[in-house]
């Protein structure tokens, strides 16, 4: 059949995965290659990946990564630079000043986004800073900074790399509810005080069957605040073994999120968060529950690969 990433690029989005610097070889890193456009590190330009040691930069794994990118004519989709997880000890444990870790955070962004700087498509600035509530996630950054960090970290980001486009991302934002409500508000404000923001991502971990109905709209109603939206780290769980039913339904769920994104102008495109079910990041985090990818454990496809073939 046809490559994924031919089809996406003939209905002007982009088809990416989630990758790991150990996956680049061999068969996955063919296979990526191939049917993907795009490429997310799923941890490599972290906090704690990239500075495990204050002053000390690690960007070997990550430069990998957007090697891989180039030579497989992929973009790729950064991820991520201010996150209230994956920090580095010496930084949570520090007790910084307000005004030391607004520092340390502006050169923090400055630094990874200048490295990066032509070699990146798009830059998820902020990660994760809702409650489900709506309220903001009382994180390092927000208790010690307040809601300014968000501004700020997207006004260093941009000076870095004024190309990159910028994204805040979050989860359990799909459907509309408290927590999209209050991403919603920050959006709109952000916008209004003309911080260089540019898409909002779309986490979409969704459970087998609960794909939002009204993910579409609720992605509209952001994009007509004037940024770009994303769907940004596509999985679809569910509780193990699969069977052929819920292989199915999986399908069917896949197949609303990629009609859902070609049917909102201004979705750029879905990323999966991670191609097959040997890596996924689920099984390990949500014990019990596994296959979420579009391929199995042994790198074959799945009914949700041809489901994103054929609504592609
Ligand atoms: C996950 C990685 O996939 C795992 O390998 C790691 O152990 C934890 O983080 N939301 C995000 C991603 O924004 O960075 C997370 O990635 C998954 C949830």
């Amino acid at each position: 059949g046809t490559p994924l990433r031919t089809l996406a690029e003939a209905k002007g989005v982009y088809i990416g995965t989630a990758l790991q610097a150990n996956e680049l070889s061999g068969t996955s890193g063919s296979i990526a290659g191939a049917q993907f456009d795009s490429v997310t590190p799923g941890n490599e330009m972290k906090w704690a990946s990239v500075e495990p040691t204050r002053g000390t930069y690690n960007w070997g794994p990550a430069d990998q990564i957007v090697s891989f990118a180039q030579q497989n004519d992929m973009r790729v989709r950064a991820h991520n630079l201010v996150w209230h997880s994956q920090l580095p000890n010496w930084l949570t444990s520090g007790s910084f000043t307000n005004t030391q870790l607004h520092d340390l955070m502006i050169k923090h962004v400055t630094d990874e986004v200048t490295h990066f700087k032509g070699k990146v498509a798009h830059w998820d600035v902020v990660n994760e800073p809702f409650n489900e509530d709506g309220t903001y996630r009382a994180d390092l950054w927000y208790n010690q900074l307040g809601v300014s960090y968000i501004a700020d970290a997207f006004t260093a980001a941009h000076a870095a790399d004024p190309n990159a486009k910028l994204y805040v991302n979050d989860y359990n934002v799909e459907g509309q509810n408290a927590k999209s409500n209050g991403l919603y508000n920050l959006v709109k404000s952000l916008k209004q005080q003309g911080v260089p923001i540019d898409g909002v991502g779309f986490q979409a971990h969704f459970i087998l069957g609960q794909v939002p109905s009204d993910f579409k709209a609720n992605m509209q109603r952001f994009a007509d605040l004037g940024v770009d939206v994303a769907v940004t780290e596509l999985d679809v769980r569910m509780q193990t073994p699969s069977d052929a039913g819920k292989l199915q339904q999986q399908a069917n769920d896949y197949t609303a999120v990629v009609n859902d994104c070609l049917g909102v102008s201004r979705c750029v495109g879905v990323t999966v968060w991670g191609f097959n079910d040997a890596t996924s990041w689920v099984p390990s985090t949500f014990p019990g529950q596994g296959a979420a990818t579009p391929y199995d454990e042994n790198l074959n496809p799945k009914p949700a690969y041809t489901a994103i073939q054929t609504a592609l």
